[in-house]
């Protein structure tokens, strides 16, 4: 007999951290059927987030922590995830819905949308990507997506799919060309049904990409998805600061928890390795502070980041090792963290 208890393991992996998350395993709440037997020891770690990239780190650190009490000769560790929920969120099986805006036009919020959903779901997290911009509905070209599949029999609208991703968008509604003109309640009971009639299954994240702007028509977006957080991006410069500054605003009117700040087109890294600011410097970190919000990402202006939107392949997919795909995958893993802190609070 070891001698080796419960007690001893959960002691020995109450000082295991969640590098994310920043707390330990325990006091989150991951350790799940710990069997001892003999001087073996196994347990399930369950993560709160999808955290790919977190789990060889943590899978060791747990492993060297209970190895490292007196009696037990080996470690079995299984690593699992299941992605805590927002109970606002009724009547749908839908566990996050999280809205990517920006004040200013432009500035990379469908690039940041398309590749959250993907990091995401590459992680093995079950994402949907809704794309709400009716001015500019991008996600289709960027997905690689051009139309709906058809509604099998007595079934609901089935939504498309691309790099493990349920698509659903704007764009799909009215042919290429068009003038779209939504008046309020059109665009209510649009948005209602791409919630409500699309067969969207079972989602930990729905990632949905707002149109540009603060005015009347992101504001009925956000009033009518119950949103369980959202990102501002942003660009260096002062010209989009005002405009991202009014976006926290309309989030914080509403209630929407900001889970951080994108600054996006941050710099230019030359083949000499010099950087260059085009856009200058600081407007992401400045926007973070003054919403008490944390900046999440710098993400560098990178070809491959556009060629990547206009071939329907995104970086996170085709060029995961770059930089801007990693700085992305970051992103993705951050956002999932500080969703999951909120609906953990
Ligand atoms: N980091 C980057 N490096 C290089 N190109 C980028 C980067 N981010 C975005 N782009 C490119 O800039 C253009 C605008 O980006 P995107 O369409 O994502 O912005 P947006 O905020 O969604 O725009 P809109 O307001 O029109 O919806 C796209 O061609 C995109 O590929
Ligand atoms: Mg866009």
């Amino acid at each position: 007999m070891s001698g080796v208890t419960q007690a001893d393991v959960l002691q020995a992996l109450s000082t295991v951290q969640d590098p994310e998350l920043r707390r330990d395993l325990v006091s989150l709440k991951m350790i799940k059927d710990i069997h001892i037997s003999g001087s073996n020891v196994a347990f399930t770690v369950e993560l709160t987030t999808p955290a790919c990239p977190l789990i060889p780190q943590i899978k060791r650190d747990a492993e060297n922590a209970v190895l490292a009490l007196e009696g037990v000769e080996s470690v079995d560790v299984t690593m699992g995830a299941r992605v805590p929920e927002d109970k606002k969120i009724k009547d749908l099986a839908i566990k996050n819905i999280i809205a990517v805006g920006s004040g200013k036009g432009g500035v990379g919020k469908s690039t940041v949308a398309v590749n959250l959903a993907v990091a995401l779901a590459q992680c093995g997290a079950k994402v949907g990507l809704l794309d709400a911009d009716i001015y500019g509905p991008n996600v289709p070209m960027m997905m690689g997506v051009h139309a709906l599949p058809p509604i099998p029999e007595g079934k609901g609208i089935q939504p498309a799919e691309a790099y493990g991703v349920k698509v659903m968008s704007i764009g799909f509604m009215v042919s290429e060309g068009q003038p779209l003109i939504w008046r309020g309640p059109m665009l209510h009971s649009a948005i209602q049904q791409f919630l409500k009639d699309v067969d969207w299954g079972e989602l930990d994240y729905l990632i949905v990409d707002l149109p540009p702007g603060t005015g009347d028509v992101q504001l009925s977006l956000v009033q009518t998805v119950p949103l369980s957080g959202g990102v501002i991006v942003t660009t260096p410069q002062q010209v989009s600061f005002d405009d991202a500054a009014r976006a926290v605003s309309m989030f914080n009117k509403m209630e929407v928890p900001v889970l951080g700040i994108v600054e996006n087109m941050s710099y230019l890294e030359l083949e000499d390795g010099s950087i260059r600011r085009l856009f200058g410097e600081g407007g992401g970190e400045h926007l973070a502070g003054m919403a008490g919000v944390p900046l999440l990402a710098n993400i560098p202006i990178e070809e491959r980041v556009r060629e990547g939107g206009d071939r329907g392949t995104p970086v996170v997919v085709t060029d995961p090792k770059s930089r801007s795909a990693q700085v992305l995958i970051g992103l993705a893993m951050s956002v999932a963290a500080r969703m999951s802190m909120i609906n953990l609070e």
